[in-house]
């Protein structure tokens, strides 16, 4: 199978900025206590103009641009998310018409929680080898502001809302992007009711019991992706981790002796944003110029489901 690289990455964040200080005028908590246990300080809440649909296209137009290829030549879209505005249509249909994609393509939305845009990756990596068309689009977006419940302390202060997009290549020769994936049926420790009559559609979520396979899991998709690839760890430019918990990324820094030059946090800022939190990374990444043209990058992901993933991307 031919891989993909990324050749250009676009992020979108809502203006509206909730810090811990807004959260102490509202809950029980306090800037110290979000601060120290998750390293959020901010997050960014979708209000007004500013919808899910409109930073998820601005995000992907972003892509579009720093990539310099046209949206009739996408191959396929998919965004990766659990809160798109509309089940039906998805995401990925409103982002086609909103950029005027191609009709004879597939665009679909992927739901894989916090582990979306890897599993969204792997998906575009398997259809781009069966495309005419050798680019396509992948877009991690969510708006989890409108799921919080603002009575439970303990996940309310954790979301925030944001899209990051991908527009990748795919050509003969190129390496996969090795892409490890699982899931174990779990409806119990993370939870995000549909359209059901008898539950509210928050977020509910055992956080210490999440924590715990986070920080086994994490660890475990590094050294699959670097047994897989034949790499070590000094050959990778940049480590790019799901921002769930400042600690958990410490816990796996340590682990592996990355050091700081080589991986990022964002979690200070937007908080977790599930599914658009890795792309939102690369979005800052490429605009700070510390990933570019030839980057290898590893990046691991984890949540709902429960979901995990991790795979080594390069950039064309
Ligand atoms: N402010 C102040 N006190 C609080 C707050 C708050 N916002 N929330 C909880 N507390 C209190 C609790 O009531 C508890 O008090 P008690 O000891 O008197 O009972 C105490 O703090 C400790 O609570 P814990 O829930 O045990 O806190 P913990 O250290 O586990 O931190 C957290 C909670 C931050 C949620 C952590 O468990 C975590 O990050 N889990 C992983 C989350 C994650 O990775 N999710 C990924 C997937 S998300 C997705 O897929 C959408």
């Amino acid at each position: 199978m031919n891989g993909i690289k990324i050749r250009g990455a676009g992020r979108s964040v809502p203006s509206n900025v909730v810090s811990n200080r807004d959260l102490e005028r509202k809950i029980d908590t306090s800037d110290e206590w979000i601060t120290s246990r998750t390293g959020i300080r901010n997050r960014h809440h979708c209000s007004g103009q500013e919808t899910f649909s409109a930073i998820t296209a601005a995000a992907a137009r972003e892509a579009l641009a720093a990539a310099g290829v046209r949206p009739e030549e996408i191959g396929a879209c998919i965004v990766a998310t659990v809160t798109a505005d509309t089940l039906v249509p998805s995401a990925a249909c409103v982002l086609q018409r909103a950029l005027g994609l191609p009709e004879d393509i597939p665009c679909f939305d992927l739901n894989a929680a916090c582990t979306g845009f890897l599993f969204a990756l792997h998906t575009m990596e398997c259809l781009l080898n069966a495309s005419p068309r050798k680019f396509g689009l992948v877009v991690g977006a969510e708006n989890l502001s409108r799921c919080i419940n603002w009575e439970d302390r303990g996940t309310c202060i954790l979301f925030g809302d944001g899209a990051g997009a991908a527009v990748v290549e795919c050509r003969e020769g190129w390496p996969s992007i090795s892409a490890v994936m699982g899931c174990h049926g779990n409806d119990e420790l993370l939870r995000l009711p549909g359209a059901e009559m008898e539950e509210h559609s928050y977020i509910t979520m055992e956080g210490t019991r999440v924590f715990k396979f986070a920080v086994e899991a994490v660890p475990w998709c590094v050294g699959q992706v670097l047994e897989r690839t034949g790499r070590k760890v000094e050959d990778v430019d940049f480590f790019v981790f799901h921002q769930a918990n400042a600690r958990i990324i410490d816990l796996v820094v340590r682990k592996y002796h990355i050091p700081p030059e080589k991986y990022y946090k964002n979690i200070a800022e937007y908080g977790n944003t599930s599914a658009a939190s890795i792309p939102l990374v690369l979005g800052e990444l490429w605009e700070q110029g510390k990933v570019g043209p030839g980057s290898r990058i590893l990046t691991v992901g984890f949540g709902g489901g429960l979901t995990w993933g991790g795979a080594m991307i390069e950039f064309v």
